[in-house]
């Protein structure tokens, strides 16, 4: 059998230990443990490990503030969290800090951990896969995302005041106007509005979030003025994602994930984005074959000419991945365009994501839609209709035309 990782555990109960080490004796990845946080952090020093999956319970260093040490000192390791059904809301906590990718609930079944270990060594292995890194080694400087996007989160988690969140983004005064231009765009229609703390109050932290998050990925890499158009056509395809995903995901039942992560919709795409930077003549080609080829979409015609396993979707994928942004979106990423392919916890986003993706396309394209050709689990016919309706409305309204370089 190949052994297809390695994969540290810390829990201060030997026996459970001992169990995991029983339990995953014919598992595919090996399987090593430390009964400490700080045992854990020695053996991260001297071995090589994919995965640490963390007790939340343990004297003196607790899960949380082990896996933000690992988190600091060893990024590339993925991290999970181990925590009692009574602590769910710590769990999902470590998620949307950014501290874990998903958590396992005691007492678990060793198939679905088995299968949750599984799936994250596999997205590993499409994430670091040759082909893929390849093409991201083209890339002279990579872009780094600004903090100001994980420190509003942790702000906003934490339940800080308006005044310290506004200051957070006010820190840097490029990122602090262009949000205020998209605040003041038409999309928003906040007129004349000159504080941050103003566009908060009126718009609410989650547009604000989705606003930063943006202006954050535009800011990381320089525009031409000729990009811009393209640029302003994926964002706006985002952000009617963005505002379409959690209307219909509220019809599937157990729907907690989404409310979560608010701006999951915004980065779907955002390997188009890297391609248009740094690969243009790629993406103007890409470009030409879907005009030959109108039927097809973005990531048929990239697997057409070659690009399977390094299409915007693995692209945008790595770039989440690489700027520490949660699980969610960057599996949102990596499915959307093959929503068949996931065993994950994040099915129903990944399809709704397709679905809206399909409905934006054919719109754009002014095709005559027919609604009953998009049917999902669970939404009634009618609230596709609407859909349709809506999308088709805010296509023809450009978001970010008041944006400027
Ligand atoms: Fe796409």
């Amino acid at each position: 059998m190949e052994i297809k990782g390695k994969v540290l555990f810390v829990d201060d109960e030997i026996n459970i230990l001992k169990s995991i080490k029983r339990g995953f004796l014919h598992a595919p990845f090996e399987v090593i443990t430390a009964e400490s946080a700080r045992d854990g952090l020695r053996t991260l020093e001297e071995t090589a490990v994919d995965i640490v999956v963390s007790d939340y319970r343990m004297p003196e260093i607790d899960g949380f503030q082990f896996l933000k040490m690992v988190k600091e000192r060893f990024p590339e390791v993925n991290r999970v969290i181990l925590s009692g059904f009574i602590e769910k809301s710590v769990a999902v906590e470590s998620l949307t800090r950014g501290l874990a990718s998903t958590y396992i609930l005691k007492p678990w079944l060793n198939e679905d951990m088995e299968e949750k270990i599984n799936h994250i060594l596999s997205m590993r292995k499409v994430l670091k896969s040759r082909k893929l890194l390849g093409v991201i080694n083209q890339i002279e400087n990579l872009p780094h995302l600004s903090n100001i996007y994980q420190e509003f989160m942790e702000a906003v988690n934490e339940e800080k005041s308006m005044d310290r969140i506004s200051r957070i983004i006010q820190k840097d005064p490029s990122i602090a106007t262009k949000v205020l231009q998209i605040a003041n765009s038409a999309f928003y229609g906040l007129k004349n509005c000159t504080s941050i703390k103003q566009a908060a109050i009126t718009l609410g932290l989650d547009t604000l979030q989705d606003i930063l998050l943006t202006i954050s990925i535009i800011n990381t890499m320089k525009w031409k003025v000729e990009q811009m158009h393209r640029l302003q056509e994926i964002f706006l395809h985002s952000f009617i994602m963005n505002t379409h995903l959690p209307h219909l995901h509220r019809f599937i039942p157990e729907s907690h994930y989404y409310r979560t992560f608010p701006s999951v919709g915004l980065t779907y795409d955002v390997g188009k984005v890297i391609l248009l930077q740094y690969f243009p003549d790629r993406y103007q080609t890409v470009l030409k074959h879907l005009q030959r080829h109108p039927e097809k979409d973005f990531y048929e015609s990239e697997v057409e000419m070659g690009f399977e396993e390094v299409s915007h979707q693995e692209i945008g994928a790595f770039f989440l991945d690489y700027w520490n942004l949660p699980q969610i979106f960057i599996e949102t990423a990596l499915f959307h365009h093959t929503p068949e392919k996931p065993s994950s916890q994040y099915n129903d986003i990944i399809g709704l994501t397709h679905l809206i993706d399909s409905l934006i396309r054919a719109l754009a394209l002014e095709k005559e839609v027919d609604p009953s050709r998009y049917t999902f689990d669970h939404i009634p016919q009618k609230v596709i209709m609407e859909t349709v309706y809506a999308i088709g409305k805010k296509l023809t309204k450009p978001i970010f035309s008041d944006i400027q370089q």
